[in-house]
């Protein structure tokens, strides 16, 4: 398994270029499924996450062609409409192929996904929306096996809670249904505009994508088109909070304005973190000025608010900042696994049920620590990053899930970093 070993203390100065965003590029590929015609997706990540789509797809007979800049999918009628659990393991994600199956063959058999290391996690809002546009599901060794006469029947859907998978499982099923299809309380994030974009694009009647209420007329099918991904706006935030726990000045190129204008709002309270978006909107300067005292409450929340897919870094970036500042995570049960390992590295964290106080730690050290999820992984990074001496990251590979290239981009910026392979 790679490693990454990290020597710390180096502010970042450089340009960045951000990849196109993995949680937009998984919702899209599943996309695919939904038509006969050829669709091309350029700005796609190369990350580990995606490979795993790209399999899960091949096995249901799409095929996929690299191009220079863009890569084609044409998925014709499968075998079997199947996920195996190998796959869906590995990424949780591979249940957005449900919804797709179901709309265009009316047949799908996919692996529950189970828990992860952030917490259970449950698909029940995903089973719930298509069981209302008529599907019929049994739940058997594992595998939830649904079908259905005919189309799926446009309803209206009221979600419990806010889940960003499952309103892009819904939107997808809703644009191949009969009829009208209305998702309240949907998810607001800029992927679910994404995805709708693509959606739209390809013949799809839809309204009110990035707000509470999505409405879906759904048609008899979709055709080809071409689209580009957005860029990460994770991959975009983890940098600037890589900028505010190492000083520096970093510019983030092939990005666009609104998750700009976002990411300068969540980050407001992090008074020496400069967020400079360049006209176009296109690219933004991230820079640290001189360090002041911060006491914060902070709370992930749904899009608008702090993205919990955040939260772990911040931990990180805030360690030796003068002030306490409580975070609490309100989207995941157990999203802290990174907190033991960084009070290995000498952090003063005090975590208790959703929420961890981070107080000032006067000497960060380097150690070994183990990666155990995506998210936490790029807080040890950052720790590493900031911390004195050396510190070896282990299985590294949850980061290769939804960071490309990560090391190459720091080391341009003056980071020492490179990878261990093995
Ligand atoms: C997506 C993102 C992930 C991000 C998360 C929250 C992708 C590929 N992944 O994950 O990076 O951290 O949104 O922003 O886009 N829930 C239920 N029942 C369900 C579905 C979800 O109770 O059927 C709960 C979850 O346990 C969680 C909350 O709803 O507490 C939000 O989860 P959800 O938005 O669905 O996350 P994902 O789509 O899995």
């Amino acid at each position: 398994m790679d490693k990454i070993v990290i020597i710390g203390g180096n502010p970042l100065n450089g340009k960045i270029k951000i990849s196109g965003s993995k949680n937009s590029a998984l919702p899209i590929l599943a996309s695919s499924l939904l038509t006969k015609d050829k669709i091309s997706i350029s700005n796609i990540p190369n990350l580990s996450d995606v490979t795993s789509m790209f399999d899960l797809l091949k096995s249901l007979n799409v095929n996929i062609r690299k191009k220079v800049n863009s890569i084609d999918l044409t998925s014709s009628t499968p075998e079997s409409f199947f996920a195996p659990y190998e796959i869906v393991r590995k990424m949780r994600a591979s249940f957005l192929i449900l919804g797709p199956l179901l709309a265009r063959y009316g047949e799908a058999s996919v692996s529950l996904p189970g828990g992860c290391a952030i917490g259970t996690r449950p698909v029940n809002l995903h089973l719930e929306g298509l069981a209302k546009m008529g599907v019929n599901f049994k739940i058997e060794n594992g595998y939830v096996r649904g079908n259905i006469n005919g189309r799926l029947k446009g309803t209206t859907l009221n979600l419990d809670k806010v889940s960003v998978g499952a309103t892009e499982n819904l939107i997808m099923a809703a644009t191949l249904a009969e009829g009208t299809t209305i998702i309240n309380n949907a998810a607001r994030e800029p992927e679910i505009s994404d995805l709708s974009k693509l959606l739209i694009k390809m013949g799809a009647k839809i309204n009110g994508f990035g707000t509470k209420k999505i409405v879906i007329k759904g048609t008899r099918s979709l055709k080809s088109c071409s689209y580009k991904i957005m860029p990460d706006r994770i991959e975009m935030g983890t940098f600037a909070l890589c900028v505010f726990g190492c000083s520096g000045k970093v510019e983030l190129e092939n990005v666009n304005e609104e998750i700009c204008v976002h990411l300068k709002k969540i980050f407001k309270p992090l008074k020496s973190l400069k967020l400079k978006i360049f006209k176009n909107g296109k690219r933004i300067l991230i820079q640290k000025d001189a360090d002041q005292e911060i006491s914060l409450k902070i709370k992930t929340k749904e899009y608008p608010g702090f993205p919990t897919d955040l939260q772990a870094q911040l931990t990180s970036a805030l360690l030796k900042t003068k002030g306490k500042t409580e975070i609490i995570e309100n989207i995941f049960e157990n999203r802290f696994m990174h907190i033991s390992e960084l009070i290995r590295m000498g952090a003063k964290l005090n975590q208790k049920g959703s929420k961890v106080i981070v107080s000032m730690c006067k000497k960060l050290k380097g150690a070994e620590v183990m990666a155990t999820d995506l998210r936490a992984s790029s807080s040890l990074v950052i720790a590493g990053l900031m911390a004195e001496g050396e510190t070896i990251i282990n299985r590294v590979y949850h980061l290769d899930r939804g960071y490309e290239n990560l090391e190459k981009k720091l080391q341009s910026c003056g980071a020492q970093i490179r990878r261990i392979r093995s």
